[in-house]
């Protein structure tokens, strides 16, 4: 908890902007380290002690978590935030048998809710009107349009697009917070929803256990692709100019990226 309320009153985007001469060094900055820090030291967690997750820290993790954007500000996520140990062994039989589910003290259920985000649509279009000074006469036609464009794409594409921002606020907002996470997607959507009563309507997109890693001192980082391979300039393939790496600095940002490159490209 020691970390609640540490960024209150910093505008780290505006004064880490000014001085900055390129994006590794901007990561460097004091206020801005520390969500690089944050970023680069969440770990996939394997396994969990037993401590309890405050009930404030699950407050401010679903809070923030609601704060995700969306297509349309539709917001068709659902959280249903599991602690009891019974409805946790549940979930564990449909998900691999997987361990830290049962040890996690909070496991958060992202779900889309596939037909009843339509009902608050209305809603939504008019709070915004209202809040931007606009007749509220507008959110028919906007209404219409929305659902049109929605209606264009794959449901299961448009929805898992919105829940898993959500899902990475809620993941780093309780990293932030000095909690460590797992987020899951090896469990059965329809079996998970049948053990946990869940409405026919609902989605199962991934699952996140929040609490105190068992090892966090063996916490290897796993390596990421080499960034000329996933981050490129203007044309496709054309790798992003990142600086050059200095010499003998190993706690330099770019240092990271050097360590962490992968020698191979994945293949699907
Ligand atoms: C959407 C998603 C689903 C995942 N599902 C599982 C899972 O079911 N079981 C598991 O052990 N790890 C799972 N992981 C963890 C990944 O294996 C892990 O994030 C990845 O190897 C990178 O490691 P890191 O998170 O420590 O950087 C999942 C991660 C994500 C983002």
């Amino acid at each position: 908890m020691a970390l609640i309320g540490k960024k209150a009153g910093l505008a780290y985007g505006e004064r880490a902007m000014k001085d900055a001469p390129s994006p590794l060094d901007l990561l460097s900055q004091p206020a801005v380290h520390e969500l690089a820090q944050v970023v680069r030291q969440r770990r996939a967690t394997p396994h969990f002690l037993p401590d309890p997750v405050p009930e404030d820290v699950l407050n401010a993790v679903l809070s923030l978590g609601a704060e995700a954007p969306s297509g349309f500000n539709f917001q068709p996520w659902r959280f249903l935030v599991l602690r009891s140990p019974e409805q946790r062994a549940r979930l564990r039989a449909a998900a691999f048998d997987q361990a830290k589910i049962t040890e996690a003290p909070a496991v958060i259920v992202a779900l889309a809710d596939r037909v009843g985000w339509k009902g608050k649509v209305d809603e939504i279009l008019k709070t915004k009107a209202r809040r931007k000074g606009r007749p509220e006469k507008g959110v028919e036609q906007q209404k219409r349009d929305a659902l049109a464009f929605i209606d264009q794409s794959s449901p299961a594409v448009w929805l898992t697009r919105q829940v898993m921002i959500a899902f990475t606020y809620l993941m780093l907002t309780a990293e932030f917070l000095g909690w460590d996470t797992a987020p899951m997607e090896g469990f059965d959507p329809v079996a998970v929803r049948d053990i946990l009563k869940l409405p026919a309507t609902t989605e199962v997109i991934a699952l996140l256990a929040i609490g105190r890693a068992a090892d966090r001192e063996q916490r290897e980082h796993p390596g990421r692709l080499s960034t000329d391979q996933i981050a490129f300039d203007d044309h496709y393939g054309t790798p992003w100019p990142f600086p050059p790496v200095p010499a003998g600095d190993p706690a330099s940002p770019a240092s990271f990226i050097k360590q962490s490159a992968l020698p191979v490209s994945i293949q699907f």
